[in-house]
């Protein structure tokens, strides 16, 4: 085939490269608008897996640059006046001009023919006689942009600046450096990549950036400016740009994400940059580059595959891995946007959360790292919970609110089982709950408990409206102070609108073949086309729903309850308030955030009022409706957890969505952990993070992070009442009280967990 490959970064070369070796009778072309030699950029970092998979893509090339690479092992953190050192982080890098040096001359070397200077026009009649153009021209490639529609370009602008330095001093530790100034902090990312020099990225947010004055300085002027900043960590070294063909501002850039729904149109296929890109904080773009060009000559080469599904595979496989990458670099992303939020950690816990903001790199992880390191973390945590250094499991420190004393971090989350008769509590809830307050959590949360018949989701709820309620109850919560450590917490709600529904597992709010009772709401919007159309609440109605929650909050406590939740989440009836997408009012209680809140909030400080003055109170929230901005978005949620801490609320659980059947959650594992993070973090509240958390090292690492202070799991509870306890077994951790009849059990399971932990360890040396 003859071949025209645009560009001759990593992406264009290395396909050159990567063809050839498997054909060497195609012609191929690379075409680059600037000089030889002549590159913007300092170093890039590879993983081992690249490194690999070059070296069996091509070992002549590969063995070139790994006999070049710079190796480090540490990451520095330095903030407010000290250096976090972590190690056993193992990273290499090159210099990105020398990796485009061996590249050009491997390439050229396997007959590949590199035309410098020559800027190439993505006009498709100018490539008539070619049989393929590869589009490797980078980030702001013309050859995608002009057919942008065709390629489904999707482009996302992010908020801060940056700009790409160098500097002749070389950094012993990858060094993150924050600095404050009197416009804000600015941080440096910088690492050696060759023996005499380093690359040095500055970036701070765009307040900052316009509040220092570099919107209007020269390039050489803002370079000052960064130095001057940085003068303790350059040792009077100077920064470096390359960057010829930017000047002034321009010098300084914005990222941008960028997603292609198809990556080839006619004769056009798109590669590395051009396709996609990812953040230079988790520095995998070269390394996507590469891979990409791997996988293209491959397909392209492979015998009996067809041009179409050679290049449907070619977009399958590598889009999954860009997919992944770009859905860690858009949390490394978003954590230097919103690192003002984690400035006020002390620094080692700053140093964690920057480690672990793509959560690619696990507690364990970092164990496996610098167990030193990790353990002293551990101590440090341990120390703010209880005044004494401890290395151990964040999960297993105590918690404290107001003045009930949680013995862990571990929740077992609210869910129904609907096994009521009546609202009435029987023995499967005595075994359910029982059985999970023995399993070793911390805190147990019944299950929405109705605090009238009609405010029910379905016939099989509990409730807490009479003395029968509150006898049976009480046999719940005296089995779990008695038999185990655990606290027991009484979530009360009211169905709404989405009440009088089946049993969970015969369809989830699927009305009633008969017996349906009139449901009410904020509004007439009903659940779905399938359910009832809701009676808005009158304000008697509002009174009286007022009193049967007071009502309930006061037989919690002759039930014997150490804590009562308000459940103002999912759609039911308070939440149902909240949202704008079900609060249709015109009156006071519906439009503005304020109004929308007046009924919740009136309900939870009548509660407030009645429950006890040293047991807490917590207040379950969606924190995102999942529908952008024609619902509560997370910048709202942080007004609504206020709100309810100003009504005397010591807990957000921080659930979110099932407030609108249409929205488009987005799920994952710890889907919902950032809206804990931001509540906690900008709003200083105690939060409870939920959602997908389902193994102790992402329990450890959230809350070591400082993204949540309990942690709640639902499902993996369900079928692992011993949750708690397997974790404690796993982490060979001796200060969890196991009910006395199960000691054996728990000393094998850890003997158990420490043989396979040795196993793993004899297989990694
Ligand atoms: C600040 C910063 C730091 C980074 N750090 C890292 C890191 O540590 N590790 C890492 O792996 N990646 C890093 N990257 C990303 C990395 O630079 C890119 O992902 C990588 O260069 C992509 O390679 P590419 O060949 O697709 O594109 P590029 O390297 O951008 O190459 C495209 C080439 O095409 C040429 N070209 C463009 N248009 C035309 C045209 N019309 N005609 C002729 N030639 C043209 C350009 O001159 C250029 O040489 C970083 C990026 C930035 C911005
Ligand atoms: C069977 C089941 C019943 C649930 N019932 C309730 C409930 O009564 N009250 C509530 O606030 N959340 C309820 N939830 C939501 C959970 O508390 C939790 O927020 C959700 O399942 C996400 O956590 P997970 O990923 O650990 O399961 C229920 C979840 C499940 C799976």
């Amino acid at each position: 085939m003859r071949i025209a490959c645009i560009g001759a970064g990593p992406a264009g070369l290395y396909f050159a490269i990567s063809l050839k070796l498997r054909d060497p009778r195609h012609e191929i072309h690379v075409f680059e608008r600037n000089a030889e030699g002549v590159t913007f950029g300092w170093g890039v970092v590879f993983s081992d897996q690249t490194v690999e998979n070059i070296m069996a893509n091509d070992p002549v090339s590969g063995q070139v640059i790994v006999d070049e690479f710079a190796h480090w092992d540490d990451i520095d953190v330095h903030i407010h006046g000290q250096c976090i050192r972590s190690s056993g982080h193992g990273f290499i890098g090159i210099g990105r001009k020398r990796l485009l040096e061996i590249l050009a001359g491997r390439a050229r070397e396997l007959g590949v023919e590199i035309h410098y200077e020559t800027e190439c026009s993505p006009e498709l009649g100018n490539w008539r006689e070619w049989d393929l153009v590869i589009a490797a021209d980078g980030a702001n490639s013309r050859f995608r942009e002009a057919h942008a529609n065709e390629f489904g370009v999707d482009i996302q602008e992010r908020a801060n600046r940056f700009i790409w330095l160098g500097t002749s001093k070389t950094f012993d530790a990858f060094t993150f450096a924050f600095e404050k100034t009197e416009a804000g902090w600015v941080w440096a990312h910088a690492y050696r990549f060759a023996d005499d020099c380093s690359t040095f990225i500055v970036e701070c947010s765009e307040d900052t950036w316009r509040g220092l004055g570099f919107d209007r300085m020269e390039q050489a002027e803002a370079i000052a400016r960064c130095e001057h900043i940085f003068a303790q960590y350059l040792d009077g070294h100077r920064l470096l740009s390359n960057a010829a063909h930017l000047s002034g501002p321009a010098s300084w850039l914005k990222f941008r994400r960028i997603i292609c729904e198809r990556w080839h149109y006619d004769k056009v296929i798109l590669l590395g940059d051009a396709a996609h890109t990812a953040h230079f904080s988790i520095g995998s773009g070269t390394k996507l580059a590469l891979e990409d060009a791997i996988k293209l000559a491959e397909v392209l080469n492979r015998p009996g595959l067809d041009r179409a599904e050679a290049l449907a595979e070619y977009q399958a496989e590598r889009n999954l891995e860009v997919l992944k990458l770009q859905n860690s670099a858009r949390n490394s992303t978003e954590w230097f946007e919103t690192v003002e939020r984690y400035l006020h950690f002390e620094p080692w816990q700053f140093a964690y959360s920057l480690l672990t903001r793509s959560q690619r790199i696990s507690h364990e992880n970092l164990r496996l790292r610098d167990r030193g390191w990790l353990e002293d973390t551990e101590a440090r945590f341990w120390e703010r919970a209880t005044g004494k250094a401890k290395a151990a499991p964040p999960m297993f420190a105590p918690f404290k609110l107001r003045d009930m004393n949680l013995a862990n971090r571990i929740v077992v989350s609210p869910m129904a089982t609907y096994s009521a008769t009546d609202g009435l509590p029987n023995d499967f809830h005595l075994v359910h709950l029982g059985a999970r307050a023995q399993g070793g959590a911390g805190l147990v949360f019944t299950e929405m408990t109705c605090v009238s018949p009609e405010g029910r989701i379905s016939p099989g709820c509990t409730g807490m409206w009479n003395s029968e309620h509150v006898a049976a109850w009480r046999r719940i919560t005296d089995f779990v102070h008695a038999n185990s450590k655990a606290k027991i917490c009484l979530q009360l709600g009211h169905s709404g609108g989405k009440g009088s529904t089946k049993v969970g597992w015969e369809g989830n709010d699927v009305p009633l073949d008969e017996g349906n009772w009139p449901v009410v709401a904020a509004s007439d919007i009903p659940w779905t086309a399938a359910n009832q159309q809701p009676r808005p609440l009158t304000r008697a109605d509002m009174d009286e729903i007022k009193a049967q929650f007071v009502a309930a909050t006061r037989m919690g406590i002759e039930a014997g309850f150490d804590m009562v939740e308000l459940h103002a989440a999912h759609g039911y009836l308070l939440s149902g308030f909240i949202t704008p997408l079900q609060n249709k009012r015109t009156d006071e209680y519906g439009g503005s955030l304020e109004n929308r809140l007046r009924f919740p909030l009136e309900v939870f400080e009548a509660m407030r009022e009645a429950w006890p003055s040293d047991r807490p109170m917590s207040i379950r929230i969606s924190a995102n409706d999942w529908a952008g901005e024609s619902g509560v978005t997370p910048d709202e949620a942080v007004r609504i957890a206020q709100a309810f801490a100003r009504a005397g609320a010591d807990l957000i659980d921080v659930s979110a969505g099932q407030t609108w059947a249409e929205a488009q959650p987005v799920y994952g594992r710890l889907f919902q952990t950032p809206f804990s993070d931001k509540i906690r973090n900008e709003a200083h509240l105690a939060t409870m993070a939920v959602g997908n958390i389902t193994d102790p090292d992402q329990a450890n690492a959230i809350l070591a992070a400082g993204r949540a202070d309990l942690i709640a799991l639902a499902r993996p509870h369900l079928v692992d009442p011993m949750w708690t306890l397997r974790a404690a077994a796993a982490a060979d951790y001796r200060g969890q009280w196991v009910p006395p009849p199960y000691l054996n059990g728990m000393a094998q399971m850890a003997r158990l967990f420490q043989r396979e932990a040795e196993a793993a360890a004899a297989l990694r040396a």
